[in-house]
């Protein structure tokens, strides 16, 4: 027994920012961004949420899955950036569905959220107490990044993405995944900090802060070795898998990898250059894109992988 996706949707926000636009703000240019990482515009909340992109994507979701809001058992949630520090998301995606017999939490990993959702599913199903989950990647990163820093800013975007997995007999068919917290703070965002009446002085929220050469390096040398473990566990070669659809963090990552593992770029689908980079949302954005397009068959193998900020990463080879 393992799990299938069986249905997935994503919703993204209404307004797309270019590269042109950004330069109204910051030292930029949209030569910059497209040459150093092949993003040309990206999608940023104004009356949107999290939650609320979240809702609207897992009912596109279960109505492609023609599955029901009781039958959910499971709602997984990777995020980052949840409109509430406490319901979770999960919880208010549930609340917005109804899915009245839903076990509901978040998960914080960053860029792996969604991978990690989806491992996370699948342990639970396996128990057999669960038989049906709502796993989405979601991102307001809109509200972390700081506006006037060039060096992020131009980086991230917003949106959702939702998939229903079921217990079936084919499926996820290997996944890997990890962390290292020692390297943690080479992408980070603190949250709030001590505030109360031992306190003195009025402290600022922080943003988003990054060495991008660092999470480089550990993107290329990690993804593929991740990527060659769960075709080493499935006893597959790179040459069985269809498409490998990988977080969107920056094209020069995604050429990078495919070089390393011998696969043309036609095979890694391409999403950053108009959605740029939404942290757990690109995963699952990218493979509903793919999917309501046609580009995947009843039996094709593709592999998913996330990676990103804690450290972490997590990635898996499925049957579709
Ligand atoms: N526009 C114009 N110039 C910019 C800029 C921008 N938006 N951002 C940075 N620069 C400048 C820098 O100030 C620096 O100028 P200097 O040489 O005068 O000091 C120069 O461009 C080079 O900056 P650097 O940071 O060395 O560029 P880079 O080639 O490493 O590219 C990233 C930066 C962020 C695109 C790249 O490191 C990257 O993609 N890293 C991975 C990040 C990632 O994947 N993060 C998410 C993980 S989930």
């Amino acid at each position: 027994m393992t799990v299938r996706i069986i249905g997935t949707g994503s919703c993204l926000p209404a307004q797309v920012v270019t590269n042109d636009d950004l330069a109204q703000f910051v030292d930029t240019s949209d030569e910059w961004i497209k040459s150093r990482t092949g993003i040309r515009e990206r999608r940023v909340a104004k009356e949107e949420t999290t939650a609320g992109m979240c809702i609207e994507a897992a009912k596109k979701a279960m109505e492609e899955a023609g599955v029901s809001a009781e039958e959910i058992d499971l709602i997984i949630v990777g995020t980052i950036t949840g409109d509430y520090v406490t319901p979770s998301t999960a919880c208010q995606i549930q609340a917005g569905i109804h899915a009245v017999n839903a076990t509901a939490f978040d998960i914080s990993a960053a860029c792996s959220g969604f991978l990690f959702a989806l491992n996370t599913a699948h342990a639970f199903i396996q128990t057999g107490k669960y038989r049906t989950a709502l796993i989405l990647g979601a991102e307001t990163l809109s509200r972390i990044v700081d506006w006037k820093d060039r060096s992020t800013c131009v980086l991230f975007g917003d949106g959702a993405g939702a998939a229903v997995v079921r217990a079936e007999e084919t499926g996820l068919i290997a996944y890997d995944q990890g962390s290292d917290g020692a390297r943690g703070m080479c992408l980070a965002c603190p949250g709030r900090e001590n505030n109360n009446i031992l306190v003195e002085g009025k402290k600022e929220l922080g943003y988003v802060s990054m060495d991008g050469q660092e999470v480089y390096k550990f993107a290329v040398s990690t993804v593929p070795a991740s990527i060659q473990k769960v075709l080493d566990e499935a006893g597959c070669s790179a040459d069985d898998i269809k498409y490998f659809v990988l977080h969107q963090a920056n094209l020069r990552i995604l050429q990078s990898v495919s070089k390393r593992l011998h696969v043309p770029m036609e095979r890694f689908p391409v999403a950053i250059d108009h959605y740029a980079n939404i942290s757990a949302g690109t995963v699952p954005i990218l493979l509903d894109e793919m999917n309501r397009k046609g580009m995947l068959e009843r039996g094709d193998k593709i592999i998913l992988s996330g990676f990103g900020a804690g450290l972490t990463w997590g990635t898996a080879l499925l049957e579709w």
